[in-house]
């Protein structure tokens, strides 16, 4: 029997750990060269598109961001034919548009994580590649995910900047106000080394950030980790339908 595949990867993040959806799906156990991915691959299909699901905080929700194996994660996908990402994210808010149960498919980030394994060439198992990552987010399936978002009614920011930082700890007050002064409307813990890892592998990759919180020190409030899960579980729906109507557009079956 031939290896399932799949051409559309999903990283579900915090908040998005599983898509009960996924018809007939089958779990994959996967080992790389880069070591174990998070958990086994979910390979099914949704609206007609073969998919391979993977949480990244692991099934459970165990791993923290600056622990995450990305590379296992990114080569897992490719291993059983993923040629798309779109990953979902969870972020604070920083910017005025940016407010909790709001999403977006951003277009640029700022790297703030230090000390993770950020390339597939650092261990002089290949050959060192300057890539290109002048737009981190690839264009044309940014533009997609922004289409299937207008098709199935859901609004969606189109762009903006996140920064990524280490965690797992939330951000002072003083940091955010440095990143907005960077020019990020967006913080988050995982978008790298995702993003460039998947550049690395010559995957498209997007994502959908959903805005779980404004970021320290843009409400007065402190950030209740409880109130977040109840942002990230209100706008799960919408993230699944937007993700369901590009599937239907992109209709490629296993
Ligand atoms: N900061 C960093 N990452 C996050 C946040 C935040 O405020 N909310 C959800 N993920």
């Amino acid at each position: 029997m031939s290896e399932p595949t799949a051409p559309i990867g999903i990283i579900g993040g915090t908040g998005f750990g599983r898509i009960a959806e996924l018809g007939d799906a089958q779990s994959i156990d996967v080992e790389t060269e880069y070591g174990q991915p998070s958990c086994a691959l979910r390979l099914g299909e949704l609206a007609g598109t073969g998919v391979a699901f993977l949480a990244r905080h692991g099934s459970p929700h165990r791993i923290a961001p600056h622990r995450v194996n990305y590379r296992a994660n990114i080569a897992a996908l490719k291993s059983v034919g993923v040629r798309e990402i779109l990953a979902i994210n969870a972020v604070g808010g920083i910017a005025a548009w940016a407010r909790a149960g709001a999403l977006a498919i951003p277009d640029q980030l700022i790297d703030y994580t230090h000390g993770r394994l950020s390339s597939f060439s650092d261990h002089g198992e290949r050959a060192v590649e300057h890539i290109d990552f002048s737009d981190p987010f690839d264009a044309p399936l940014r533009a997609r995910l922004l289409t299937a978002a207008n098709a199935s009614g859901v609004t969606v920011h189109d762009g903006g900047c996140v920064a990524v930082t280490e965690g797992p700890r939330l951000e002072t007050r003083a940091e955010i106000a440095r990143l907005r002064r960077d020019g990020c409307d967006l913080v988050g813990m995982t978008s790298m080394p995702e993003a460039v890892l998947a550049r690395e592998a010559s995957l498209a990759y997007a994502s959908i950030a959903v805005i779980a919180n404004p970021a320290a020190g843009v409400a007065e409030d402190v950030i209740g980790i409880h109130e977040i899960e109840l942002t990230l579980a209100a706008t799960m729906q919408r993230v699944l339908q937007v993700i369901e109507t590009f599937l239907m557009a992109t209709c490629r079956p296993r």
